[in-house]
């Protein structure tokens, strides 16, 4: 098999998907596939249309607006290569954390309590107006967030309405939209969901407690600056609980192939749906991989298999 890699593009999270894109291929060479890794830029597509013969599945590993908008997977279904991840649609409800939170508040899942901001309303009425009007509509401690955004990139958690000014503008930075969310706090844990030809499939939960209790973008990416358990400290019937709710999520959502629901898991044992990304991270220190092998699975297994299904 032949399994073109796209890993890079022009997102904020281009690094990430870079080493996203060398775990994958590594894993995949390991498997015995040919691959080839490639930016997805201008070119790409007449590259495709040249080689199509020989290429049997694209698997875009693009994290950020690059692959989560769904364009470019619109763009391999106009032009009929087969791909590994989830149709356009779905890709784009997960990515936008405001959707991805009121598909899974329809389907019966708890997700804090959150208020959307655009930044249009916040210049036409004047930060003070819109700053005022939030603070009375939601409870501190809260996060804020690009609405569409990964990484933890532009998120900053505010004790007060003091600090909300700030935070909107550096969400703002990343997305025209931002989410004011309620903070939970709890156990935070990823889930990955998994099709390998039999339906979804979780695999364990992993939970991530960051030396410095924020899990940013330097505690998900630099080794050693977070302890992660896999699978996650969760008594067995909360992890059954969380499991069922991630796949209730995915199926929700459309999701396809592979993608992670995030949650924060409260001191009751409540999980709290916080976010579907539907092209997870597959670096060294991300969570989807150490979900695999937490199952006792090979990645050079699954990846091989997920491409070799997509193939199909
Ligand atoms: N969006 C990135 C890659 C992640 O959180 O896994």
């Amino acid at each position: 098999r032949h399994v073109v890699i796209l890993s890079g593009g022009i997102s904020h999270e281009r690094d990430v998907s870079l080493r996203s894109g060398r775990r994958v291929a590594d894993a995949l060479t390991r498997a015995g596939a040919k691959v080839t890794v490639r930016e997805p830029d201008g070119s790409l597509l007449p590259w495709l249309i040249e080689n199509r013969d020989d290429v049997d599945v694209v698997w875009p590993v693009l994290h950020g607006a690059s692959g989560e908008n769904g364009a470019l997977y619109s763009l391999l279904r106009a032009n009929e290569f087969a791909y590994v991840g989830s149709r356009p649609t779905a890709t784009k409800l997960a990515w936008n954390k405001a959707t991805a939170k009121a598909l899974a508040k329809r389907a019966g899942l708890a997700t804090p309590p959150s208020i959307v901001l655009p930044n249009e309303i916040f210049r036409e009425l004047g930060a003070k107006t819109v700053i005022d009007a939030v603070s009375r509509g939601i409870d501190f401690p809260a996060v804020v967030k690009p609405a569409e955004g990964g990484s933890a990139q532009g998120v900053t958690h505010v004790s007060n309405v003091a600090e909300l000014g700030r935070a909107l503008m550096t969400a703002f930075t990343y997305c025209d939209t931002a989410l004011i969310e309620k903070h939970i706090s709890g156990t935070e844990v990823m889930v990955g969901v998994l099709d390998l030809g039999e339906g979804p499939m979780t695999v364990p939960a992993v939970e991530t407690v960051p030396n410095n209790g924020v899990f940013d973008y330097a505690a998900r990416y630099n080794p050693g600056e977070t302890t992660y358990y896999a699978p996650a400290r969760l008594s067995p019937e909360v992890a059954e609980s969380v499991a069922q709710q991630a796949l209730h999520a995915y199926r929700t959502i459309g999701l396809a192939d592979v993608a992670r629901i995030d949650f924060i898991v409260d001191a009751e044992g409540k999980a709290w749906f916080i976010e579907a990304d539907p092209i997870p991270g597959m670096t060294e220190t991300s969570l989807v991989p150490m979900g695999i092998e937490a199952a006792g699975l090979q990645l050079s297994e699954v990846y091989a298999t997920l491409a070799m299904i997509a193939a199909e």
